[in-house]
């Protein structure tokens, strides 16, 4: 669907092969729309936003706080809501340095999953090294590769549940409305790392009813370097900022600084406003297709490769059928590098390793998978090369 808007699959010929490219769980590629929006900005609108009392920056400042009110219309937040960060990461480091190391104590409990990324593991232990809280993880079911026993470990009454809503190794979608449900009835707070579902799903924070949820723009048709945090205006009012410097601050003296409202207070320094200018464009181009379009077509496209993938002799899939075209596997005799690097000859990318998500791979007993994930400008074609090529590899060994 829409492949023609993406100049990449015409340009690129590595081994004189069309380019597949199957690894958009780790990032997407743009269309020319947003290409084109990165010289459209710089040659008629680069200013520093909030800083410059002149049209140009006043011009740059309204473009970049247009794409806040986007951002928030996207998952129906509300625009003071929504802080830009770098990433995912950064956004998920955020909420644990300010706001969880602000109200855990020695005797508290974080929830967290075996299906977590490293970006939603690392951060919790590092903070848990300065004030000594219990990180516990929910268990994954190795038959559906849901969670399991969810009810028991609320038992534990954690103060902070942080979980991802869609997970980039399985293709698991976590029901999270059901699981803030239940924390609000221990009175625990929900993170939601929606990496992989802000490309995939219409997200709707208010009817979720999760406290934090964070996603990046370049897995979603946007420039690198863009990380969106939402967060309830009450709990953002209440944290202090992770970073201080310039533009953050309303007055700053020699012992004090006040600062601003959020999401000011989160944003100190020059922001990534072009790059921010820039994903405006990823959000219009989507709700252009059409999230309902795009989750109805890639889950088409995902049950197809499915039943391709389970053809083939020797592989293991580590994941169930799913909706988002996510799929990591091996193949009997031979490491998933071997499996990217013969694909590669083929001009197919797909990414090998253990998906930052060691802890899972651990469970599953595996040191590293294949994964193959989707997004709409795939095709059946792009399935059917990748499938054949896949059979040609498990033939030889
Ligand atoms: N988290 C990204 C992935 O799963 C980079 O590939």
């Amino acid at each position: 669907m829409n492949k023609k808007d993406f100049p990449i699959f015409k340009n690129t010929k590595f081994y004189g092969k069309n380019l597949v490219y199957l690894d958009n769980a780790a990032t997407t590629q743009k269309p020319q729309i947003v290409i084109d929006e990165f010289s459209r900005f710089y040659e008629n609108f680069n200013a520093n936003v909030y800083r410059g009392i002149y049209r140009l920056s006043e011009e740059a400042t309204s473009m970049y706080e247009g794409v806040r009110e986007k951002s928030a219309k996207f998952i129906n937040a509300k625009s003071n809501e929504i802080v830009f960060t770098r990433n995912t990461t950064e956004s998920l480091n955020l909420v644990v340095y300010t706001f969880a190391k602000s109200i855990l104590k020695k005797t508290d409990t974080v929830l967290l999953s075996l299906m977590e990324h490293h970006s939603n593991i690392v951060p919790w232990q590092i903070l848990q090294k300065e004030i000594g809280f219990s990180i516990k993880y929910i268990d994954i079911n190795k038959e559906n590769f849901s969670l399991e026993n969810v009810d028991s470990l609320l038992e534990i009454k954690p103060k902070i549940i942080s979980l991802t809503y869609i997970s980039n190794v399985l293709g698991t979608r976590n029901d999270i409305k059901d699981i803030v449900k239940k924390a609000r009835k221990i009175n625990a707070f929900v993170i939601v790392d929606a990496a992989q579902a802000a490309p995939h799903i219409q997200i709707d924070v208010k009817s979720l009813d999760c406290d934090f949820l964070t996603f990046s723009a370049h897995k979603m048709l946007g420039p690198t370097g863009v990380g969106i945090l939402y967060g309830k205006e009450e709990l953002l009012d209440k944290m202090p900022p992770l970073l201080g410097g310039g533009e953050m601050i309303i007055s700053v003296d020699k012992n004090k600084s006040v600062y601003k409202n959020a999401p000011f207070k989160f944003e100190a320094g020059t922001v990534n406003f072009a790059d921010t200018i820039v994903f405006g464009k990823s959000i219009d181009y989507i709700n252009k297709v059409g999230m309902n379009k795009i989750s109805l077509y890639i889950k088409e496209l995902s049950f197809y490769l499915y039943e391709n993938l389970v053809k083939i002799n020797g592989i293991k899939i580590y994941g169930a059928k799913n909706d988002f075209g996510i799929y990591s596997f091996s193949i009997k005799n031979i490491h998933p590098h071997d499996i990217a690097t013969f694909l590669d000859e083929e001009n197919i990318a797909i990414r090998a390793g253990h998906h930052c998500a060691q802890p899972l791979m651990k469970e599953l007993s595996v040191y590293a998978l294949s994964r193959i994930s989707l997004y709409f400008y795939n095709t059946q074609e792009d399935i059917d090369k990748v499938s054949l090529s896949l059979s040609k590899i498990s033939d030889l060994f």
